[in-house]
Formats: structure tokens, C-alpha cells, sequence
């Protein structure tokens, strides 16, 4: 027992003491999930022909304006504060500068619109980005060479948000990576006196292959192809980019920051918050979503069970709220288990 007896602490120091019954445990936990820290993010088509099941996210569907108003309130009835709306627009509508993106009556700001008019305590959330409207499947105007324009980008991201605030929308969430893109929505919301309208800015978004299943959702994946986005979007090698990210975005008039993908990048996220100390969110994403549903399907993980715990995962990282597909159930389990 030599190895035992060098460990001067041991018996005095025995943390099985703690963890031995149900009562000690809960008394010295760290960290909770509360239906509060989840963000619903959910797809809706402009055509009842684009509508249906997203093969590559099991329960997760393309709603329609009218097929989406029961989950609105069911977001309700569980505690869920916010919806996050993701559009799916026709191959027809989409043009090499995504303009249907800056409608005043176009999708999202019709869906804003409705939402906010039968749901006015549900915090509404929508994606600044242009990748759902443009042929090419990229977040941004493109030179001749396919190079991502900034500014001109930026540009229509500005109208874009505006048409998001005048319907009303709570919270907007630029997603597109463009530099400056945060102070430019910010100054024509102080401008257009949107002085309520939050940004949570996709501030360290990296260009991840974790995105696969949403761009199937959304329809940018064909129009993508073999292009990536790595002229915008972070590489998923850097950490310390991430923090001059968040400075930038705050300087500029962020409410919210966000870190993106979830689970592979909770170091950053982690970092992000002891910096900042700023309401942080975490994007458990598409590709997240789906290999647990389908280790789940397959039998080989407990849904449930790694469901709450990689949702815990984020709380433990830092995160002050989650974007998942599964906060409905997850509302649900933890109604449950009340
Ligand atoms: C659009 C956008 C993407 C996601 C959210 N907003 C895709 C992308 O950047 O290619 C991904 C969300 C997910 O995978 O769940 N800019």
C-alpha cells in the first residue's frame, strides 16, 4: 500500500464522500440546464412544395408558415425564449447577389411578421447571411474570380437586417463573417431608431464540415458544390482569432456573441467567455444533431442521455444559452424530470 500511503491527502481527502448519494450530489452541483438556455432553431419554406422532413436530421422538418405556428407554440408552453428562423427559398428566387434577401416582403419578414403578431411574448431571432438566396450557395457577392466581396456584402447584409427589424423581429444573428458587418447593422438600426433591436453575432462562426446537414436543409449545398468558405468563415486550427472576433463584434454594438459549431470547439468557447464575460451562446449544429441521432437510431448511445449531457456539456463550457435542434425535446426531458 506504499502508493496509497504517499498520497497524503487520502483519507482525509475522499471525494467518493460527495458523490455517494443522490441528496450530496445534487447538493454540489455546478451547473443546470433550464429550458431558458435554449434557442429553437427551425427551417421555413417559401412553397409547401419544399416542405417536408430534412433527411439528414431525423425530426427535424421544412415548415411552412402555417405548419410552423403550432411550434411557435409549443416554444411556449415549454419555456423555450427564442425561435430562430432559417429560410428555404426556391431554386427560382435565388440570383448571384441573393436580393430576395432584402425584401420587406419576403419570407422572413412575413413569417416576423406573423409570429410576433400571434406569439408576441416569443422572442424571434433571424440569420443575417445571404447563403439561402444566392445561386452560388455563398454568404456574399462574389468578383470573377469568386472571391467574397466585403463591402458590397455588407451592403445588402444591412438591408437585409433593416427588412428583419421594421417586421419586427427581436433579435437579429449576422452569420455571414464579413468584417464590419456589426458596427454597419448597428449604426443603420441607431439610424432607423431600431435602438431595441439585439444582435447575437456569429462572432468566431469557422468554416466547418459540421454545416453538412443544414445546407442540405436549406438547399445551398448542390448550389455549393466543391467550393468552401474559408475566405470567411475562421479555420478550425485558431483560437486566438476567435478572441479578436468577439473584440471586434462588441466594439461594434454586439449584444450576444456566439461560438460555432458546439462540442468540438468548447475550448473557444470556454475562452471566450473568461475573457469577455459577455452573454456567450453556443451552436450545437446540424452535423452535431445528426451523428447523435443516429448513433441513437443505431442503438449504439442512450438519445436521451447524451442529449442532456452534451447540452450540459455547453452550460459547464460557459455558454449562457445553446441554439439546438433538440430543445424541444430537451424542454420536454427536463419537464419530465422536474
Ligand atoms: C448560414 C448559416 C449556416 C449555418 C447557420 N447559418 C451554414 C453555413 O454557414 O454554411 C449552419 C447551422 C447548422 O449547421 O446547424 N450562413
Amino acid at each position: 500500500m506504499t502508493l496509497l500511503n504517499a498520497d497524503a491527502d487520502f483519507p482525509l481527502s475522499r471525494p467518493r464522500r460527495l458523490r455517494r448519494d443522490d441528496f450530496s450530489r445534487r447538493l454540489v452541483r455546478e451547473n443546470h440546464l433550464h429550458a431558458d438556455d435554449l434557442i429553437y432553431p427551425v427551417f421555413v419554406a417559401d412553397s409547401a412544395d419544399l416542405a417536408g422532413p430534412v433527411q439528414s436530421m431525423p425530426g427535424v422538418e421544412r415548415y411552412t408558415l402555417e405548419t410552423l405556428l403550432p411550434v411557435a407554440e409549443q416554444c411556449l408552453e415549454l419555456g423555450v425564449p427564442v425561435l430562430a428562423l432559417f429560410p428555404v427559398i426556391s431554386q427560382e428566387f435565388k440570383t448571384p447577389d441573393g436580393r430576395a434577401a432584402t425584401d420587406p416582403d419576403g419570407l422572413v419578414p412575413r413569417v416576423v411578421a406573423r409570429l410576433k403578431q400571434d406569439f408576441p411574448e416569443l422572442g424571434i431571432l433571424t440569420d443575417v447571411a445571404l447563403d439561402p438566396y444566392t445561386s452560388h450557395g455563398q454568404d456574399g457577392l462574389l468578383d470573377d474570380n469568386g472571391y467574397i466581396l466585403n463591402e458590397p456584402t455588407v451592403e445588402m447584409l444591412i438591408k437585409q437586417a433593416l427588412s428583419h427589424a421594421q417586421a419586427g423581429v427581436d433579435i437579429v444573428a449576422p452569420s455571414d463573417m464579413m468584417d464590419g458587418r456589426i458596427g454597419a447593422v448597428r449604426r443603420a438600426f441607431e439610424d432607423q431608431r431600431f435602438i431595441y433591436t439585439r444582435i447575437m453575432a456569429y462572432s468566431a462562426k469557422y468554416a466547418s464540415a459540421f454545416y453538412g446537414p443544414f445546407r442540405d436543409a436549406v438547399g445551398s449545398a448542390a448550389n455549393l458544390g466543391k467550393a468552401d468558405k474559408f475566405t470567411y468563415q475562421m479555420d478550425p486550427a485558431n483560437s486566438d482569432e476567435a478572441l479578436r472576433e468577439v473584440a471586434a463584434d462588441l466594439r461594434e454594438g454586439a449584444d450576444m456573441v456566439m461560438v460555432k459549431p458546439g462540442m468540438p470547439y468548447l475550448d473557444v468557447l470556454r475562452k471566450v467567455k473568461d475573457t469577455f464575460r459577455v452573454p456567450t451562446y453556443a451552436y450545437q449544429v446540424s452535423g452535431e444533431y445528426a451523428m447523435l441521432k443516429a448513433a441513437a437510431a443505431n442503438g449504439w448511445l442512450d438519445h436521451d442521455k447524451v442529449m442532456m449531457e452534451a447540452l450540459l456539456s455547453f452550460k459547464r463550457a460557459g455558454a449562457d444559452g445553446i441554439l439546438t435542434y433538440f430543445a424541444l425535446e430537451a424542454a420536454r426531458k427536463l419537464r419530465e424530470t422536474a
